[in-house]
């Protein structure tokens, strides 16, 4: 079988301090290559926690973390991850062109390469003739997209994003969502995403973890077996509404 992109297995993490907080316990998780899947649970069960394990920011206290066959760290360092987080967290005295360079530079792409590559990301998001914009002048949705970009510029194989879209309205999170499975699906990466919206998981995922209060473990590992591309009428078919309903019951209990 092909290697997996994340293999967590039996994943435990314990932050310092008095009382120390056990925030993982026993947690294992399998990512396969070119998957999307999505993590819901409750506020503080320790979502955010485990992308920063995954990442290699954070070492787990027990168990073991795989990524693509080495370890979390050796992935950091031959940068293999593209992060997305809650809050676009653009720099805001550079460019969108220069915000989605940033990585680039830090790798050391060569300065065309990288111009290039931040020129063509830009237009796969959309935003086209925005690129001497500064972030202020940009909308919420707009910022999240350049945040995506900016993420995508080193190609990374693994995506992993943080509740990326949960500061823009309704609206543009239907549309962000169909503009990322149109990147995924052009990319081919592999994406762990957290999200707090049970529709938006179902949209998107090819699995959505559920993870329990204490973050002990994954407490359902749903499939989402809806065809792809998936069109923006699959949200209210029977099939979309009963895996929303089914996650509402478990999330709500
Ligand atoms: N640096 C830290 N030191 C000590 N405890 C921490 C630290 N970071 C997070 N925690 C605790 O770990 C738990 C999990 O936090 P985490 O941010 O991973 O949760 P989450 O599932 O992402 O929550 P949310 O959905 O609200 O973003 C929380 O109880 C939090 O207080
Ligand atoms: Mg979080």
């Amino acid at each position: 079988m092909e290697t997996a992109a994340v293999e967590l297995s039996e994943v435990g993490l314990c932050y310092p301090g008095k009382p120390p907080v056990q925030v993982l316990d026993g947690l294992s998780l399998s990512v396969q290559k070119r998957s999307f899947v999505s993590l819901i649970g409750p506020s503080g069960c320790g979502k955010s926690t485990l992308l920063r394990i995954v990442a290699g920011i954070l070492p787990a206290t027990s168990g073991t973390v795989r990524v693509e066959g080495g370890t979390a760290l050796d992935a950091q360092r031959a940068h293999r991850f593209g992060f997305v987080f809650q809050d676009a967290a653009l720099l805001p005295w550079r460019s969108v062109q220069e915000n989605v360079e940033l990585l680039g530079e830090l790798v050391g792409l060569d300065p065309a390469v990288r111009r290039a590559q931040a020129a063509a990301l830009l237009a796969l998001v959309d935003l086209k003739g925005r690129e001497h914009l500064r972030p202020s002048q940009l909308s919420g949705g707009m910022r999240q997209r350049v945040a995506i970009a900016r993420a995508l510029v080193i190609n990374p194989s693994i995506l992993l994003m943080d509740e990326p879209f949960s500061a823009v309205d309704e609206f543009q999170r239907e549309s962000l969502n169909k503009e990322l499975l149109r990147i995924w699906s052009e990319q081919q990466n592999s994406v762990l995403f957290v999200t707090h919206n049970i529709e938006e998981a179902v949209f998107l995922s090819d699995y959505v973890c559920v993870m329990g209060p204490h973050g002990g473990e994954i407490v359902e590992y749903l499939p989402v077996e809806l065809d792809r591309p998936r069109p923006e009428e699959v949200r209210v078919s029977p099939e979309f509404l009963a895996l929303r309903r089914h996650l509402r019951e478990i999330l709500v209990r």
